[in-house]
Parts: C-alpha cells; sequence; structure tokens
C-alpha cells in the first residue's frame, strides 16, 4: 500500500454572511492552530486534535476511513433576509469543506463518496449538503476532469463546476499550477457573496490572488430548506492513504471583518520522514561505527600480516629484493595442487607444474615439513617457486635409455653452463653460497637444452671467510667427498661434486653402478684404469659413437679427476674450473698416480638418508645475466 502524504492546510476566510446569521455572537471566529477548540467541535470517525501541536487531523494512514470536524454551533439565517453567502476551500484527495444541514454522517462511505454521500444520497436533493473538494483521484463515474482538481459540489458527488488545481499570481498575472500531492500546505478561500460562490487557492506563503478559480452563480437558498447551516470539513480515504490535516481556520460573517490567520502560530505538520530523519543520525553513527571498526579491523590485518611476513624475511631478499609470490597465487597456478599437475616426489617434497600469469610456467616445490626447521617459519608451509623446465633434468637422458641421448656438443655446453653457475654462487654474490646437492638430476635443461642449476633445496648461505661448521653430511651418495662426514660442507665438497657430475655426463653412468662388471663399478677408478691404458675414450659413453673432441672429452675426464680428488687442497677453486673448460687455462700436469686421484669415496649410506630431511633448504640468489641456474623464490602460504 502506498502511503502518499497529504498535508493539508485550509485557511478559511469566511465573509459576507452579514446579517443573513442570526445569532451574531458567533458571526466570526479564528483558529490559528486547534489546540484550544476541542469544545467548539464536533469531531467524528478517525478526526481527532493532535496535542499539544494543535494539528486537527481528519484521516491517518488507514485505508478506507473517513473523518469530520464541523464547528457544533449551526449558523441559522433569517429567511426573510434576501442577501445570504459563505465560501470555503480545501486541499487535498478526498478533502472537502462543507457546509451541510446536518452533522451526522455515520451512514456515508469513504473513498470516492468523500465521507459525505453514500451510493442512495448521492445525487439526492435531500442531502442538503454543498463541497467544495480538492480531488486527487479522477472518478469517470462522477465525471471528473483529471486527477488534481478542485470542485464545486451541490448535494452530489458531480461538481457542477471544476478546474485544475491552479491560483493567479497576482505578481506574475497569470495562473500557476498547484500538485494537490505535493504535500506542502495550501489555502484556500471559499466567498459567497450576491448568490455568487468563488473558490480561490494559493500556496502558504502566498498573497490572496486577485482572481478566484472557481466563481458561480448559486441560490443556496434553494439548496437548505432548513435555515440552519453546519460548517465544517470532511476528509476519507480509499486505497490510498493519507494524513490529512487542518491547521487553522478563520470565519466571518463579513469579508470585511474576517481575521487574518496568523500563519507564524500554525502547527507544524508533522512530516513522516521527519521520523525517519530523527532516527537517522542514530543510524548514521551505527553505520559510521561500523565502518571505522571494519577499518581498524583491516589494517589491524594488514600489519599484523606485515609483521609476520618481515619476520620471515630472508637475508637475501635484503640485497635482491623480495622474490614472493602470495599462496593464493601459486594454489591458484597449480589448479589447488591438483595431482595431475605433479612432476615429481622426492625427499624435500612434491614438485607441482603451474601456471602464473604474466611469467609463465613454473614449478612449485612443497617442501615437507620436518625439512622446514631451518628457516624462519612457523606453521606455514614453505613453497619453492622455479622457472618449469620444459626438457627435464639431465640424469633423465644420460641413465634413462629410452630418452634421445644428448650430444657431446650438448652435453660439453651443460657442463659449462653448470661450471659457471657454481662459479657464480662460489664468488658472484656478497656471501658465499653452497649449492651442497649437485647431481644430474638437479641439472635441468631449458627447451635450448641449456643447463640450469636446479633445487636450492639444500643450499646454504656461508659468509666469506667463516670457517665451516661441522654441520651434518649432506647430499647424494657418490657424489659427496670423503672430508664431508668429518669437516662439514664447503666450497670444496660443490666441487667434488660437480667433479662427479662432469663424469657422469661424459660417461653416460651413475657414479657406482652396482649392475655391471667389478671392475667398472666404481667410475673414477674405472676411468683411471683407462687412462692407465692410455684408451680414455672406452670410458666415454658409448651412445655418442665417435661424434664427439677427443681433445676435448680428455680435457673434461681429467679435470673431473682433478675435482674429486679426495686431497681436499688438490681440487681446483670453481674459478679454475671455469678457466680449464673453457680452455683458457691448461691443465695442470697430473698422472692417474698422482696423490688422491682416482680413488673411490666411501659409500656412507646412513648418513645420507638420514640427513636428508634434516637440513634446512634456503633460497637462491637471483640468475646471474647468462641465466646459468634456476632461480628459486621462496613463499610462504598461511597454511592453507
Ligand atoms: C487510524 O485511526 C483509527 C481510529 O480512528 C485507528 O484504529 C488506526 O489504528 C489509525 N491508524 C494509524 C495508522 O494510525
Ligand atoms: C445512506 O444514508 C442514509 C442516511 O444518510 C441512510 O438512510 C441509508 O440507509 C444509506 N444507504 C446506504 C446504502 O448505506
Ligand atoms: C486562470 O484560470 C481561471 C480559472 O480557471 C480562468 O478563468 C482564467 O482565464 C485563467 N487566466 C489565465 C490568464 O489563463
Ligand atoms: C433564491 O431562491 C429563492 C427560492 O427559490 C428565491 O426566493 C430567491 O429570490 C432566489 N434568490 C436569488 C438571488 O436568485
Ligand atoms: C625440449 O623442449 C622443447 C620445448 O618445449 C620441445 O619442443 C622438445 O621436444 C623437448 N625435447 C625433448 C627431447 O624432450
Amino acid at each position: 500500500m502506498v502511503a502518499q502524504e497529504l498535508h493539508l492546510i485550509l485557511l478559511i476566510f469566511f465573509n459576507h454572511l452579514n446579517c443573513l446569521l442570526s445569532q451574531q455572537e458567533e458571526a466570526s471566529f479564528i483558529y490559528d492552530g486547534f489546540g484550544q477548540a476541542q469544545a467548539d467541535l464536533h469531531l467524528d470517525g478517525a478526526a481527532k486534535i493532535i496535542f499539544p501541536s494543535g494539528l486537527l487531523q481528519l484521516t491517518n494512514a488507514s485505508t478506507q476511513q473517513m473523518g469530520h470536524a464541523f464547528f457544533k454551533q449551526p449558523f441559522e439565517f433569517d429567511p426573510s433576509v434576501k442577501k445570504l453567502s459563505f465560501s470555503t476551500h480545501f486541499v487535498g484527495h478526498g478533502i472537502a469543506f462543507v457546509v451541510s444541514s446536518s452533522i451526522d454522517f455515520t451512514q456515508a462511505d469513504p473513498t470516492q463518496y468523500l465521507g459525505l454521500f453514500n451510493i442512495s444520497t448521492n445525487g439526492s436533493p435531500s442531502s442538503q449538503l454543498l463541497a467544495i473538494e480538492l480531488d486527487t483521484v479522477q472518478s469517470a463515474e462522477f465525471d471528473d476532469i483529471d486527477k488534481n482538481h478542485v470542485g464545486i459540489n451541490i448535494n452530489s458527488l458531480k461538481s457542477v463546476e471544476s478546474a485544475s488545481a491552479s491560483y493567479f499570481s497576482n505578481t506574475k498575472g497569470k495562473n500557476q499550477s498547484i500538485k494537490l500531492l505535493s504535500g506542502d500546505p495550501l489555502q484556500v478561500w471559499v466567498d459567497y457573496e450576491d448568490a455568487i460562490l468563488s473558490v480561490t487557492l494559493a500556496p502558504l506563503r502566498i498573497q490572496k490572488p486577485k482572481h478566484p478559480l472557481l466563481s458561480r452563480p448559486i441560490n443556496l437558498t434553494d439548496i437548505f430548506s432548513d435555515q440552519k447551516w453546519f460548517f465544517g470539513f470532511s476528509a476519507a480515504t480509499g486505497s490510498l492513504v493519507s494524513y490529512q490535516y487542518i491547521l487553522g481556520w478563520s470565519f466571518s460573517r463579513s469579508r470585511v471583518l474576517l481575521q487574518r490567520l496568523d500563519l507564524s502560530k500554525l502547527p507544524q505538520i508533522p512530516h513522516p520522514r521527519a521520523k525517519k530523519e530523527q532516527t537517522s543520525p542514530l543510524l548514521i553513527a551505527l553505520l559510521v561505527l561500523l565502518a571505522l571498526i571494519t577499518l581498524v579491523a583491516l589494517v589491524g590485518v594488514y600489519l599484523y600480516r606485515r609483521n609476520k611476513y618481515a619476520e620471515f624475511r630472508e637475508a637475501w631478499e635484503k640485497e635482491y629484493g623480495p622474490h614472493r609470490f602470495s599462496y593464493k597465487s601459486l594454489y591458484k597456478a597449480t589448479k589447488g595442487f591438483d595431482k595431475d599437475g605433479r612432476l615429481g616426489k622426492g625427499g624435500f617434497g612434491e614438485v607441482y607444474r603451474g601456471n602464473l600469469p604474466r611469467i609463465g610456467d613454473i614449478a612449485v616445490k612443497r617442501v615437507c615439513h620436518d625439512a622446514n626447521q631451518g628457516l624462519k617459519q612457523r606453521k606455514g608451509e614453505l613453497l619453492l617457486v622455479s622457472e618449469y623446465m620444459c626438457n627435464g633434468s639431465v640424469d633423465r637422458y644420460l641413465f634413462h635409455r629410452e630418452k634421445p641421448f644428448l650430444s657431446w656438443s650438448q652435453r660439453f655446453a651443460i657442463l659449462k653452463d653448470i661450471a659457471s653457475a657454481l662459479n657464480y654462487l662460489h664468488t658472484g654474490a656478497s656471501q658465499v653460497v653452497l649449492h651442497r646437492d649437485i647431481k644430474a638430476s638437479n641439472v635441468m635443461l631449458d627447451s635450448d637444452f641449456n643447463g640450469r642449476l636446479g633445487d636450492f633445496g639444500m643450499a646454504r648461505f656461508e659468509d666469506y671467510g667463516d670457517s665451516l661448521p661441522g654441520t651434518a653430511a649432506v647430499g647424494t651418495m657418490g657424489y659427496m667427498a670423503p672430508e664431508l662426514t668429518t669437516m662439514g660442507a664447503s666450497t670444496r665438497t660443490d666441487i667434488y661434486a660437480f667433479g662427479t657430475f662432469m663424469l657422469e655426463v661424459i660417461c653416460g653412468r651413475r657414479p657406482l653402478d652396482l649392475k655391471i662388471a667389478d671392475e667398472k663399478r666404481h667410475l673414477i677408478k674405472w676411468i683411471c684404469d683407462c687412462w692407465r691404458r692410455d684408451s680414455l675414450a672406452d670410458a666415454i659413453d658409448t651412445r655418442m659413437g665417435l661424434e664427439y673432441s677427443e681433445e676435448e672429452t680428455e680435457m673434461a675426464l681429467k679435470l673431473g679427476l682433478l675435482c674429486t680428488n679426495i686431497v681436499v687442497e688438490s681440487r681446483p677453486t670453481m674459478e679454475q674450473v671455469v678457466q680449464y673448460i673453457n680452455k683458457n687455462l691448461p691443465l695442470p700436469i697430473f698422472s692417474p698416480d698422482s696423490p688422491g686421484i682416482g680413488v673411490s669415496t666411501p659409500v656412507l649410506l646412513e648418513t645420507a638418508f638420514t640427513s636428508r630431511c634434516s637440513l634446512a633448504p634456503s633460497a637462491s640468489p637471483p640468475s646471474p645475466h647468462n641465466s646459468m641456474f634456476v632461480t628459486h623464490t621462496i613463499t610462504y602460504g598461511d597454511g592453507r
């Protein structure tokens, strides 16, 4: 139900009933508000005076309501006197100024009957009733001209005269339309003089217009048989509901004697909207408070997360800037660590393939929990991100016969790549970075078969000049320098592992292969045997056939032996290795019988396995310009 706010002001200026009303003492009255009028008025239906404002309310926001307010004292006139007049004016839907011979409207109906008639009394001369209607409903039944009109009704709802609501503006000299439903109070004048009834209306602050809206000759003595007239108001609601009010009323028998209403004293219309406005400051305050709380909470969460991550920031990130991705982005990139995208599973955790927007294919390693201790993290999950290497790791080509074999030039290029990368780790950064797990399965191949040193799962930073602490041995069986268990990791243990890797690449087999003949089982020993027989070519991967450089393979094999010397001090540095491998420096003179050369290391099974998952993975520095190794980036998830 659409509640329409309809607020009326009726300022009634009655005049020119002079001499017609017999009771001279009731010749005039004025109400600037109806606070004092209770005793003078007859009210029925929904009509009531609202205190303390003194507003006369005729209907409220209920449907099918009617209300009447009549001045109790009837006006009597002397039929011998020829002259008779009255006037009225009203505003709004269903409100009417009424002159009636009776004040009993109990049998009348609301809605279109305006609370004045019923179906049988409408149009009957016995009604003895004059009404001025301000009608906001267009009833075809009663020939209404529109839904915003003023009409003069005599004994009937069918107006004898009507016009669209408007007023003549004295200042502009033309008619101005008025919206009866605007909710603004409206002034109405009804004058009856010389048997002419005229109706004038105007907005609240406007002076009485010079020209009335309606003006019609009417002989009222024809209408009323009785000589007692009651003056008052009627209002009714239908399916449209509205509050209808009268703010003030002035009446006089003579237009000259009519007192002016004091507009400043009139009660205010209680705007239904005003109620909302009263509650809204509280509501606004609540909303503001809520917004503030939300803001504080968000800032709090932000600061908390920032602090949390600040604590996790790794030393290398200070130098190279953070290389982090949100857990969410990695979760998305790997489709929620979908098993279908799993590339592999190792001692340190599982590796998933993923794709990050703007970065491309990545490999994400979820580090197993036991391996986390060394990092500055708590319950979070450690994820290492690296570029995805589409051609996998070198071991697949070396040891799995189904793979296409690598040509010598490819192998030699890979060796150079890895030597260069390892040299960078050892000397390029402000800290010495040990890789700790150089082996064929950690050397990745990109789409152009460039070698990338991957898996910094165990890499650690060492400050230059630090004496190497006796950390637990770590690495992979066969690649571990013999002194590792006693002296701990150093650049020289990395070089030992690199030497082993070189020999693997050239020979296409693992450093220790229990499945082959005894004399060949230990690769280093076997190469030295071949060298002694002056047939180093026997050690080379047979799959390359004759497609290799004898000079290069010989140099590389000897360099591998040099790097795997068990005498630590006799091993070259990575810088030297790079120079040898690039043929910028000739190899030192040595033989298979030189001290420490060709000695197979004992297999330290237990050490190797127990230490695998107990040491901290860490991060790599960023790639050097030639991108020789895979960059790992650390990210911390929130658990989930
Ligand atoms: C309107 O007045 C009638 C009594 O005249 C009352 O029963 C009804 O509850 C009122 N409705 C509102 C909305 O105030
Ligand atoms: C109409 O009102 C008159 C009195 O005003 C009453 O006698 C009559 O029964 C009413 N008719 C209907 C249909 O309500
Ligand atoms: C103003 O309205 C009145 C009443 O409807 C009409 O008689 C009069 O001609 C109009 N005047 C102008 C200037 O339109
Ligand atoms: C009004 O009507 C009455 C009776 O019908 C008649 O006596 C009187 O002269 C009329 N008055 C005017 C002004 O026409
Ligand atoms: C190496 O990667 C490239 C690019 O993805 C691909 O076209 C090629 O087939 C791969 N080679 C092997 C041997 O897997």
